[in-house]
């Protein structure tokens, strides 16, 4: 598959513009009505790069012209993560964010559309943005990529008080086909630290978790506590997780023999005075404890980061996503590039944000884009990712303001350094 690259087709864009559907979307396109440009030989063979051991790419340029050098990759993506200017009509800003909605519209279409043969069946394109240009957005999002493909539209919380842009922004997130799509496992954030191995169980550390909890009647019956023989009932309003026969079983399958007493809807220990399970000194799955006779089970660390998480519905900055003392917010990604450079840039993203969505979003050894890339952060994720959790992610990024092209390259000169701890 090769890149197309598209000139957004009807340059009138507002209110009033009449919206073309799926003939606009490039892969569905008559290709008489769009027009292809590309980049020169020489800008080619400037930008053109084999995929090496090299973890993150970064070129200068337009990203709408240097789309064609990277035909190679064409359907190999995995996953384009963008943050693209918002619009905000700030003048002092180092790049054009001053477009009327117009001009916005037909400047962001026909570069995310040119992107799209980059995606493979089974990636996906995260897109950055405010409350502004939303609408617009999702318009060209549904255009290029199908309403049949939205995954997530997700608001992050940028800020921790007041309303409006600037606080609450938004993640646009497509999959260029959603059935062939997976989220990503990504093991929960350990926002406790209750895990240890008293009893130096061979698999590791666990926590103690009530054995019992919700309430069914079915499940609410006596347990014969193997050490006191005392008949314990779920506290309060709660039942066991299963009912009498398949509790018996669960507890067989860790050496701890019971039956169900139907007559007296309960569960009598029928095992030796020590459990074989005690005798070796590691307690079993479940477990009476000692000191308060309750019956609890054991919730292996392990086990706990293996099952997936779901995508969070909200990225949130306090006590959400992020550990609570962290305090995530749109201004840490500016603070964080000016301890890693000594340089400062208004619009920088926070490396935590950019790394939650590759996590969720991209393979541990996937392929990803950004074609706005600003200071680098996407890559800065990428690379932290591969060095904090052994990942094998590469990344290209285009940025065409010199400048700023020169910022990111520094970052991510020192963005694997012990001090960017990020
Ligand atoms: C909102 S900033 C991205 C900030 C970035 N996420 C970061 O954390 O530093 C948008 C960037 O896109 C760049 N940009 C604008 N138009 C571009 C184009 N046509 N091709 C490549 N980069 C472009 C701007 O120069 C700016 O650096």
């Amino acid at each position: 598959m090769s890149f197309q690259l598209i000139l957004c087709p009807t340059p009138a864009v507002g209110p009033t513009r009449e919206m073309r559907g799926s003939e606009m979307a490039p892969m569905k396109a008559s290709t008489s009505r769009l027009q292809l440009v590309s980049c020169s030989p020489e800008q080619k063979d400037n930008w053109a790069f084999k995929m090496t051991p090299q973890e993150v790419k970064p070129l200068l340029g337009d990203c709408l012209v240097l789309f064609p050098a990277l035909s190679q990759y064409g359907g190999r993506g995995d996953c384009i993560l963008i943050d693209p200017p918002y619009n905000s009509g700030n003048p002092r800003l180092p790049y054009e964010d001053c477009r009327s909605d117009g001009e916005w519209y037909d400047f962001i279409y026909p570069r995310i559309a040119a992107a799209y043969p980059f995606l493979s069946n089974r990636g996906c394109i995260a897109v950055h943005i405010n409350d502004n240009q939303l609408g617009s957005l999702l318009r060209i999002m549904e255009d290029i990529f199908d309403k049949s493909n939205q995954l997530y539209i997700t608001p992050w919380q940028a800020g921790k008080s007041g309303t409006g842009a600037g606080r609450a922004e938004f993640v646009v997130i497509f999959a260029q086909d959603k059935a062939s799509w997976k989220l990503q496992a990504v093991p929960r954030p350990t926002l406790s630290n209750n895990f240890s191995n008293p009893d130096n169980d061979p698999r590791g550390s666990w926590r103690k978790r009530n054995a019992a909890s919700g309430l069914n009647q079915r499940h609410r019956y006596p347990i014969q506590n193997y050490l006191t023989g005392d008949y314990v009932s779920p506290p309060g309003n709660c039942s066991w997780r299963r009912e009498p026969e398949a509790m018996v079983k669960r507890l067989a399958g860790v050496q701890l023999c019971y039956r169900y007493d139907a007559a007296l809807h309960r569960l009598e220990y029928t095992g030796p005075p020590c459990p074989a399970s005690l005798a070796s000194g590691v307690l079993p799955d479940y477990f009476f404890d000692a000191k308060d006779g309750r019956l609890y089970r054991k919730e292996f660390r392990s086990v706990r980061d293996a099952r997936p998480t779901a995508f969070p519905s909200i990225i949130q900055t306090y006590n959400g996503n992020f550990p609570p003392r962290e305090g995530i917010e749109a201004k840490t990604g500016k603070a964080e590039l000016r301890q890693l450079t000594g340089e400062s840039f208004d619009t920088v993203k926070p490396v935590a944000v950019e790394k939650l969505l590759l996590e969720y979003l991209c393979p541990v050894d996937g392929l990803v884009l950004d074609f706005f890339a600003g200071t680098g952060t996407t890559g800065h994720a990428v690379l932290a990712l591969n060095r904090e959790r052994g990942h094998s992610r590469r990344c290209i990024l285009i940025e065409e303001n010199p400048d700023i092209f020169s910022i990111a390259r520094k970052r991510l000169a020192v963005a694997t350094l012990p001090s960017a701890n990020a």
